[in-house]
């Protein structure tokens, strides 16, 4: 799979359980506090403490100036408590100084503005100047605390590209072109690449290409595709210029926090994940999604496919609300709980909060915090001291794994081109998909692992493909192997459609699998928003639809009315040892999972009995033993049939899971 992960999670806080941890700012406190704080995350059970992640002002106030007495206090302070640190390079936010005397490190938007200093992430990725500065910051920190006892895991800057990741500066077009030549080599290799003849936007040479920023008309796909990757690679520079200097001098684990979340999409993280000695992720609940929840458990599946199947860290999240979306949600009673476990039950090995204490001053100001505003006299902290005990009593289920017999395919690279400009439908989003066909899969009682193509498919007995609309005839090829020796594929429309240039493929979609199928579509038909077509099998569908023909599946049901009535929209055939499916339409929720729940069975995936769309049911294993997590989401108390002990108040388990209650079982064997 995917990652070379390196480190135990539990090693980080080592006889403490599950890792509890937190980002600690103490650079907005008075020194005062510091001690109070120390105390507190005892009380609480706090194990591992991000610090310094914004500290780039505080340690380096002036051009050559360096003050590490604060931070070398606070260090002591954790170390002395007993409290591990999560040590940040510092180099998230540059300092004023530093933009003030090179305005030239300024990222530059598609529209040619500059964004200013005042918020944060004010770089250009590509910047000779700023990756100067920052490597000579790291270098002063990892020489200072490399070997500092406290010093658990090192912090590579703080969710590299969350803001600044695309970049049309000069700076940015020098990097770009570099990048286009060492992919292309030749000039012509890139206009066969991009397809330039169209439009006349055949390149003579290298120098004449820029960065695709904003422009009359729709631009080249080919050169925002590649824009996309390079942004990516250049995000990951960065990581790696930074953990090569920490390597040099330390020899705790580096990282940095991923933002597997529903909202940024410009990491390709399949590329970035064997760098890193354990895989962190930052998750918030994104109450702007129609399903906050099944969101949070898709990004938790992907995360763990980033780790290869890997216990991971939870590196952030948040209490109750955050401060970033247009209304920001306090957790309901017992949610923050069902969220934490959610992620445990789907591989994660620790839970950290951003942050410690809120903060009074500053743009986080109303972000909550496991120590709130209103004190120690306070639900929310009684709630964050109640959850640093539950994690220490599942500390015995660290570094077991997620069980799945079904598989996922997910890939950035397709996102991007997917969602290109000048598309069939706007309907057509690729996360909506993806999200959809998790839900269905969840909804059935399925747990899957999420996968990139050409990972290892061999362990799954069904495959999952929503809208993969770029995919490599390689990767194609490996699904089919997969079919052949006895895998059930669920491809879905808008997938196969064209290569890794972009380049659609001829002779009828979807063409990287219509052999596999055993099916030829000659004319995408999407639909309406809030359009519906009807299905011959009693169903309705949304979307999509096409003009297709079989040529050797079966065709399980057809559309009854819309632009393509008559013709086939679910389609099967049996390849090899196994059955490949084609959904040219978009089920309802209800459709989508009875669909998916049928083909699971035929495919003798079992679902978790009892699980559904309100009760999560998650198994890990290992060598520790078989845990059950169950998540009662729903409004009524439910009953299950495990029988074990329950891992937080060490009884036997009762069978009853009230309503908004969670379960973790240790199964009798
Ligand atoms: C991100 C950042 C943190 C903080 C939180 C707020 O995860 O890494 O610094 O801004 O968001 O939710």
């Amino acid at each position: 799979m995917a990652a070379a992960v390196s480190t135990r999670i539990s090693s980080l806080t080592e006889g403490r359980g599950l890792v509890f941890g937190c980002d600690y700012n103490p650079e907005q406190w008075d020194r005062s506090v510091w001690p109070e704080d120390v105390r507190l995350m005892q009380e609480a059970g706090i194990g591992l403490v991000a610090i310094n992640i914004f500290g780039w002002s505080s340690i380096n106030p002036a051009k050559g100036v360096w003050d590490f007495a604060a931070l070398d206090e606070i260090i002591g302070l954790l170390h002395e408590g007993g409290i591990r640190v999560n040590l940040g390079t510092g180099t998230a936010s540059p300092a004023p100084w530093l933009t003030a005397r090179h305005p030239e490190i300024l990222p530059v938007g598609e529209d040619g503005t500059v964004f200013h200093p005042g918020g944060r992430q004010a770089y250009c990725p590509s910047s000779p100047v700023f990756r100067a500065y920052a490597a000579e910051l790291v270098t002063r920190v990892a020489d200072r605390y490399g070997d500092h006892p406290a010093v658990a895991l090192w912090h590579v800057s703080n969710e590299l590209g969350c803001h600044n990741a695309l970049c049309y500066c000069d700076a940015s077009a020098e990097a770009f072109r570099g990048w286009l030549r060492a992919r292309y080599a030749d000039i012509d290799a890139l206009n066969r690449a991009w397809g330039t003849t169209f439009w006349s936007q055949r390149y003579g040479a290298f120098d004449e290409v820029r960065p695709p920023a904003q422009a009359l008309s729709l631009r080249n796909p080919g050169q925002v595709l590649d824009f996309q990757r390079f942004s990516s690679d250049e995000q990951l520079a960065l990581y790696r210029a930074e953990a090569e200097i920490l390597r040099a001098r330390s020899d705790r684990p580096v990282t940095t926090n991923f933002m597997v979340t529903a909202h940024i999409r410009n990491l390709d993280y399949w590329t970035w994940a064997s760098d890193m000695d354990l895989i962190a992720n930052d998750h918030y609940l994104d109450r702007r999604l129609d399903d906050a929840r099944g969101e949070l458990s898709f990004a938790a599946d992907l995360t763990r496919g980033l780790a290869g199947g890997a216990p991971w860290l939870l590196m952030e999240t948040s209490t109750g609300a955050v401060n970033w979306q247009p209304y920001n949600l306090a957790k309901a009673p017992g949610e923050l709980r069902r969220n934490v476990v959610a992620h445990i039950a789907r591989g994660a090995d620790g839970i950290c909060f951003f942050q410690w204490r809120a903060s009074t001053q500053g743009a986080e100001k109303y972000h909550s915090a496991l120590l709130p505003h209103a004190g120690e006299d306070s639900a929310q902290w009684r709630e964050s001291v109640e959850l640093g005990g539950i994690l220490d009593r599942l500390g015995e289920l660290a570094g077991t794994e997620v069980v799945a017999d079904a598989a996922l395919l997910f890939s950035w690279e397709s996102w991007w081109a997917a969602e290109g400009e000048g598309r069939p439908s706007e309907g057509l989003e690729y996360l909506q998909q993806v999200h959809a066909a998790h839900a269905a899969l969840a909804d059935a009682g399925i747990t899957a692992d999420v996968v990139r193509p050409g990972g290892a498919l061999d362990r799954y007995r069904l495959l999952i493909v929503p809208a993969l609309h770029l995919i490599s005839d390689a990767d194609a090829a490996a699904i089919a192997r997969a079919v052949e020796n006895g895998a059930t594929a669920v491809i879905t429309f808008f997938s196969g459609i064209v290569d890794e240039e972009d380049r659609v493929r001829t002779g009828g979609y979807p063409g990287a699998f219509r052999e596999l199928l055993g099916i030829r579509s000659e004319e995408f038909a999407p639909l309406l928003p809030g359009q519906t077509v009807a299905l011959t099998d009693g169903t309705t569908a949304s979307t999509w639809s096409e003009r297709l023909t079989t040529t050797g599946a079966e065709i399980v049901a057809s559309y009854v009315d819309g632009p393509a009535a008559g013709g086939p929209a679910i389609t099967r055939r049996r390849h090899g040892g196994g059955e490949a499916w084609y959904l040219a339409s978009q089920p309802s929720r209800d459709d989508y999972r009875r669909l998916i729940a049928d083909i699971a069975a035929s495919a003798d995936v079992a679902p978790q009995p009892g699980a559904g769309r309100d009760v999560e049911i998650v198994r890990r294993a290992g060598e520790s033993g078989s845990y059950l997590f169950i998540i009662n989401h729903g409004v009524s108390d439910i009953e299950i049939t495990a029988t074990g002990r329950d891992l937080v108040t060490g009884a036997p388990t009762t069978g009853t899971v009230p309503a908004g209650a969670v379960r973790i079982i240790k199964e009798d064997a």
